[in-house]
């Protein structure tokens, strides 16, 4: 999509002008974009007797002189919010995408805080919407839709800044259609090999990026058994991806965060098969890593002060004659044994020597996402984060960034019952916990055993909302939703 930034009002045969206008109790509230002959003309129209501005609530009318209008209702104005925002336009640029080629839109008129937040919630509004998967369809779907202009008041300088906040939003929402791409992709195409050499390939183009591949040679001399022994029956090699992302000032108070994903590019649950229903889309078990490579990538594009690690954990999880056997004991990269009862809990197993070896690099703070437990589900439903670690300052942070980003986040305890149930009496731990109730925070319980040194860590559960979100109309009905990268983002911008 090209956006034009400008300060004088633009318009075109096949443009849309679009004039927002809110309800307050029972009088339309026009927005800065209506002069008043139009307001005149608009409430001359028997179109416009019904009309209330709630939200969905439109109106399309032609002037006299040719141009083409939208009043658009969006309900009240003391309740509009950038994620408001944001839903109107992804519901407008959805629905107007193979009508229209352009569509012009008043920045002042849509005002939500500041002006950089609101251009920031229009773009991510139009791009996250528009988003397709259509690399294995034979018949692309082309947009009509090319052109947004974006007007406003700002002279030069106040131009310049929101160029600025508009190229960084592009940043962030093309390394959500990156990461959307990573999760769609099918495992017959993409396995831990192809993933690591995809995720290699795109950041060549950035700046202050470098990339580690660690694969089975590497982890097997770092003793990463419980990684390995997810791997056992795979075709592919174990992938550790190690990216680093150094600012160019750095400074002894540059904060430096280590992400985590897991990145199983299929689960079939190993010798704890799953059934059949369960097992489809399972896919989309690599969302945790794919979530924090698109917040990383987004952080260096951005180029943000802060030093950021990405650690991605990629296998898949097959069966055949070498695949672990559940009573199974392996020690992983911390020594820590784990009598692993359950071969369908083998996020934990990667997580584990991950975020081991992403301690002894010594961040300020270690964040992981994972598509970990089917209880979160339960616990938070299909559209909440659950978020859990051992300070409380560092969750309440993300939980801050979450609500700035207008994304669903919670807190799980972790209790001091929840570590004595993931004790085994044969090994140091075992991989599932002795009952069904509290699966989200008791994985996260197992992980926090592979914690050192005191660091700061926060666990991210993101199998429910990691998929489709139908409900938003900036993510698509089915498939990856690319939730919590902005999350991500805000908090790196903060850290
Ligand atoms: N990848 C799954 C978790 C999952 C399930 C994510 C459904 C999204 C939707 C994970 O590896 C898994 O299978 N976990 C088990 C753990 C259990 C055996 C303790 C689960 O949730 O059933
Ligand atoms: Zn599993
Ligand atoms: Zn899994």
């Amino acid at each position: 999509m090209k956006y034009n930034l400008s300060s004088v009002t633009s318009s075109t045969d096949s443009n849309l002008i679009v004039l927002p206008v809110f309800s307050d109790k029972e009088s339309l509230k026009f927005s800065s974009a209506w002069d008043k002959t139009l307001r005149e003309f608009f409430l001359g129209l028997p179109l416009s007797e019904n009309f209330k501005a709630s939200s969905g609530q439109n109106v399309f009318f032609n002037s006299i002189d040719g141009n083409h209008f939208l009043a658009l209702g969006l309900g009240e104005k003391s309740k509009f919010k950038a994620e408001n925002l944001r839903r109107e336009m992804a519901t407008l640029a959805s629905s107007q995408k193979n009508k229209l080629r352009s569509m012009t839109l008043n920045l002042e008129s849509l005002k939500t805080g500041d002006l950089e937040k609101t251009l920031n919630a229009i773009v991510e509004g139009i791009e996250l919407s528009l988003y397709i998967f259509d690399k294995h369809l034979s018949k692309k779907s082309e947009t009509k839709l090319k052109e947004i202009n974006l007007d406003s008041k700002e002279k030069s300088a106040g131009i310049k800044k929101l160029q600025k906040a508009l190229d960084n939003t592009i940043h962030i929402t093309e390394s959500i259609s990156i990461a959307r791409d990573f999760v769609n992709s099918p495992p017959n195409v993409l396995n831990s090999e192809t993933y690591a050499k995809a995720v290699k390939k795109d950041v060549s183009k950035i700046n202050n990026v470098s990339v580690k591949i660690h694969g089975k040679k590497e982890l097997q001399k770092m003793r990463a058994g419980l990684f390995l022994s997810v791997n056992a029956a795979s075709a592919f090699e174990p992938q550790m991806v190690q990216l680093t992302y150094t600012p160019k000032k750095m400074t002894k108070k540059t904060k430096h965060v280590a992400l985590v994903g897991k990145g199983l590019t299929f689960d079939t649950g190993g010798y704890s098969l799953k059934p059949g229903g369960s097992m489809v889309n399972m896919k989309f078990d690599m969302a945790g890593s794919a979530t924090v490579f698109g917040a990383f990538r987004a952080a260096a594009l951005l180029e943000l002060p802060v030093k950021v690690t990405c650690i991605l954990g990629m296998t898949d999880n097959a069966v055949n004659e070498h695949a672990t056997m559940p009573d199974s004991i392996v020690e992983g990269r911390n020594g820590k044994t784990v009598e692993i009862l359950n071969t369908d809990a083998e996020g934990r197993l990667v997580l584990a020597d991950c975020l081991d070896y992403a301690c002894d690099l010594e961040p300020d703070a270690i964040i992981d996402a994972a598509t970990l437990t089917g209880a979160c589900l339960m616990a938070v439903g299909s559209e909440t984060c659950a978020v859990m670690g051992n300070d409380d300052k560092l969750v309440g942070s993300l939980l801050k960034s979450a609500k700035n980003a207008s994304e669903y986040m919670w807190q799980l305890p972790i209790i001091p019952e929840f570590h004595e149930d993931m004790k085994s009496s044969v090994a140091d731990l075992k991989n599932i916990g002795g009952s069904r109730f509290g699966g989200t925070a008791k994985a996260a319980a197992f992980l926090e055993n592979f914690i050192k040194n005191d660091i700061s860590w926060a666990h991210l559960d993101i199998a429910g909302i990691g998929d489709s979100q139908g409900h938003l109309p900036y993510c698509p009905k089915k498939g990856a939703s690319g939730l919590i990268v902005r999350s991500l983002v805000d908090y790196l911008k903060n850290a």
